[in-house]
């Protein structure tokens, strides 16, 4: 080995050249919501004892970012309603080699931890928001209160984070009606805005999904009824492609599995809270790191081994198809989001 592949850091690139830098981890399968595309009705969730540890989710950031991963996302379920979780914030955000450590969020908790999410070092922060109406919002959540919500979004505003970004999955005739508003209430707030299409992960019973597509260009459409938007260059390491209006600072984002693949060039891989790394958010090909985090308790070198050899199982990208039954049985919150 001669010495400039010494010195290199170790990096996880897959078989078709693409670096993984990104890693989402699900601290927690459980949530204080219940929205209607992610789960249903009534749902079974993983028993405690075969989560990770808070202790074993902080192994696996610091291996990851030895292998090169600069931006860490905490996911759920909801993250913020796992036990002691600020543990994990506090230790991960001191990950030196860590430019980029993020949250995605119903909002419910942050009036109790945006302040201490921001200490901790979280850069960014997105929040879930379907609606503005009430009534709609407990109707999509299934328990959810919108004052939660809007409560978490001040209070993540208050803390000053880098940016805010609010999630929408868009439904037809659900609130298909409302993205116009949305995009107003961000602009208000100073915050970005993404628009989802609806992943069919697991089998929901409520809606049927094929029927509830909406898709980013029919959102585009609506939105250029009202606000001038161009398409801007700028990444923040996910799938969204940002637009923004002139004279205003927010960005709108597209999130579209549906009608603009974004498996080319992908550079993410999940960690569902149960230890099991995910290589692609549409496909079951996966590697248990609990596993490995459980057999060597006290050596790095066979977990950092394991994500490694992990990357030969990353698939070219996702068969989304909401016209055939679900392929995927996991819902969004045991993926992590
Ligand atoms: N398809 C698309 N987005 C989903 N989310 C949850 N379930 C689905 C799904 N089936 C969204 C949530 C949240 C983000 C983590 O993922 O609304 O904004
Ligand atoms: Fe909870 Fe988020 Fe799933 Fe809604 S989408 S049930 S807030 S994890």
């Amino acid at each position: 080995m001669n010495m400039m592949t010494e010195s290199r850091k170790p990096a996880l690139i897959d078989r078709f050249g693409r670096h993984v830098t990104y890693v989402r981890m699900s601290v927690t399968d459980r949530c204080d919501f219940r929205c209607v595309y992610c789960m249903d009705e009534k749902m079974t969730f993983v028993p405690r004892e075969q989560l990770l540890t808070l202790e074993e989710m902080g192994r696996l950031g610091r291996a990851f970012v030895k292998l090169g991963v600069h931006k860490i996302r905490l996911t759920g379920g909801e993250p913020l309603t796992r036990r002691n979780v600020m543990q994990l914030f506090n230790e991960l955000g001191q990950l030196e080699d860590l430019r980029d450590f993020t949250l995605t969020t119903n909002g419910s908790q942050l009036p109790k931890y945006a302040q201490q999410l921001k200490v901790a070092g979280v850069t960014r922060i997105n929040i879930s928001l379907d609606t503005l109406d009430a009534e709609r919002f407990r109707s999509l959540t299934r328990i959810g209160q919108i004052e939660q919500t809007l409560n978490g979004i001040d209070a993540a505003l208050a803390a000053g984070f880098e940016r805010i970004k609010l999630n929408a999955v868009i439904l037809k005739n659900r609130n298909h009606d409302e993205i116009i508003p949305l995009v107003q209430f961000a602009y208000d707030k100073g915050i970005d805005i993404s628009f989802i299409e609806e992943m069919p992960l697991g089998v929901i019973t409520e809606h049927d999904r094929a029927e509830a597509y909406y898709s980013s260009d029919e959102i585009l459409r609506d939105l250029r009824t009202q606000f001038e938007l161009a398409p801007i260059a700028v990444n923040t390491g996910g799938p969204s492609k940002y637009y923004q209006s002139p004279g205003s600072k927010s960005r709108v984002g597209f999130i579209s599995p549906h009608s603009h693949n974004f498996c080319d060039d992908c550079n993410r891989v999940r960690v569902t809270a149960e230890g099991r790394l995910l290589l692609c958010l549409g496909q079951e090909h996966s590697m248990d790191l609990r596993r490995v985090l459980r057999a060597h308790p006290l050596d790095e070198a066979p977990l950092l081994a394991a994500i490694q050899e992990a990357m030969s199982l990353k698939p070219k990208g996702h068969e989304f198809d909401l016209k055939a039954k679900p392929i995927l049985f996991r819902h969004m919150n045991a993926t992590g989001g």
